[in-house]
């Protein structure tokens, strides 16, 4: 049944989502409830009347609040915090930092985001370090060969491993304490990208304790776009350089670490994304009984739902146990997708769900032997009749 004539889930409404529209794919870019960016709109009305004290003489102090608020939620202390645009960037900033030299080298997995992969790239090519990537099995059966495939490809040369907390295409949540301790354990640095873990799984940075933690708050947080935080062991914080150099690297502020204040202003921009955290922090926990625990718990309990139920539907095997799912799946396209070869940016396939059905959900490639795969993402506003359409319009390609 079209989305506009199936029940919907009670907090939709919430959300400026067309209602033609099944939308599966919360993971690329989030979406904000329509009362965070009421109150995004009022801050720019304030910016905008007042350009000098909203962006200058009074920045800090709406700029502190939202640091204090995202510091409880992801537990951290607010000075290890810094807010960044989005992950890319924090990824772009620790890899800028840190010193390689000619014979180290940096450890990523076959999972990694493509974004960051580029980036990787780019610092071995500025530097003469090496990248390996350590070739994690997709389908997988456990976190152990998980880990087991990542500390395969450690070197005693091996300084820094770039981490996927919860992957992009494979919709994994991987073992990220237990990796932080066998990298640590081994004197290997872990940079660890969790674009999709705040909101998603519970997080305690403090007691975490990776080299750098890098998260996006617009996707799972639900806060506008443009938000994103950097986290960094203080004893790595003297050394670190955002993409863009500004006033902070001259300019001290009493109270600030160099860390905070070569980061909190990279050129003149739009902070009202940051500003928007502790709303969409609050929103979400004022909003579901339960709070954000059981919006993490019921996301999780959904997209496990419509994984069974898709699977069932389509023929397919989950490609992964359930132990490491979160709030999205990535599962195979049945047999008749197989075939057909790639054409172009996106996969024809992909576009057809959405111009003949409407239905919102990214198609990739992945494993070995290389496969396609979709992937769904589960947040409040879906409901398991969203799968069974999705189930539905999959296998009757020619409807
Ligand atoms: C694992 C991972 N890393 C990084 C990113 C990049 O996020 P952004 O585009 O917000 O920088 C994404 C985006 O989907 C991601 O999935």
């Amino acid at each position: 049944m079209k989305s506009a004539s199936r029940p919907q889930s009670r907090f939709r409404h919430h959300w400026l989502l067309s209602s033609g529209i099944t939308f599966l794919n919360h993971g690329s870019f989030g979406a904000c409830p329509a009362q965070v960016l009421e109150f995004q709109t009022r801050l720019r009305r304030q910016m905008e009347a007042e350009p000098i004290q909203f962006l200058w003489r009074r920045y800090e102090e709406r700029l502190e609040p939202a640091r204090v608020a995202l510091a409880r939620f992801v537990g951290a202390r607010p000075c290890d915090l810094a807010f960044v645009t989005n992950a890319t960037t924090g990824v772009n900033a620790v890899l800028r930092s840190i010193p390689l030299r000619r014979g180290d080298e940096i450890l990523t997995t076959s999972h990694d985001y493509n974004a960051c992969h580029n980036a990787l790239i780019e610092a071995v090519r500025r530097t003469g370090a090496k990248l390996v990537v350590a070739q994690v099995p997709f389908p997988v059966g456990s976190a152990d060969e998980i880990i087991n495939a990542i500390l395969k490809a450690v070197t005693r040369r091996t300084r820094l491993a770039l981490i996927d907390h919860v992957t992009s295409a494979t919709a994994l949540v991987f073992p990220i304490a237990k990796l932080i301790r066998a990298m640590e354990s081994r004197g290997i640095d872990v940079l660890v990208d969790g674009a999709h873990a705040p909101g998603v799984v519970p997080l305690n940075l403090n007691r975490m304790r990776p080299a750098f933690y890098t998260g996006n708050l617009h996707k799972w947080v639900c806060a506008p776009k443009g938000a994103a935080f950097l986290w960094v062991r203080e004893d790595l914080q003297s050394r670190m350089q955002p993409a863009v150099v500004s006033h902070g690297h001259n300019t001290p502020r009493p109270g600030y670490s160099t860390f905070q204040n070569r980061f909190d202003w990279c050129g003149t921009f739009d902070p009202t994304a940051w500003l928007c955290v502790p709303e969409a922090i609050r929103w979400m926990e004022n909003t579901v009984s339960g709070g954000w625990s059981r919006v993490r718990e019921a996301n999780r309990d959904l997209a496990i739902a419509a994984c069974r139920l898709l699977c069932k539907r389509l023929s397919v095997e989950p490609p992964c146990p359930e132990s490491l799912m979160a709030a999205m799946a990535t599962l195979p396209l049945p047999a008749h997708f197989q075939s057909r070869p790639r054409v172009g940016k996106i996969d024809p396939e992909q576009l057809w769900l959405y111009d003949t059905a409407r239905i919102e959900v990214p198609f990739f490639r992945a494993g070995e032997p290389l496969r396609r795969y979709f992937r769904i993402s589960a947040q409040i506003y879906n409901t398991l009749g969203d799968y069974e359409y999705l189930a539905e319009t999959l296998l009757n390609p020619a409807a």
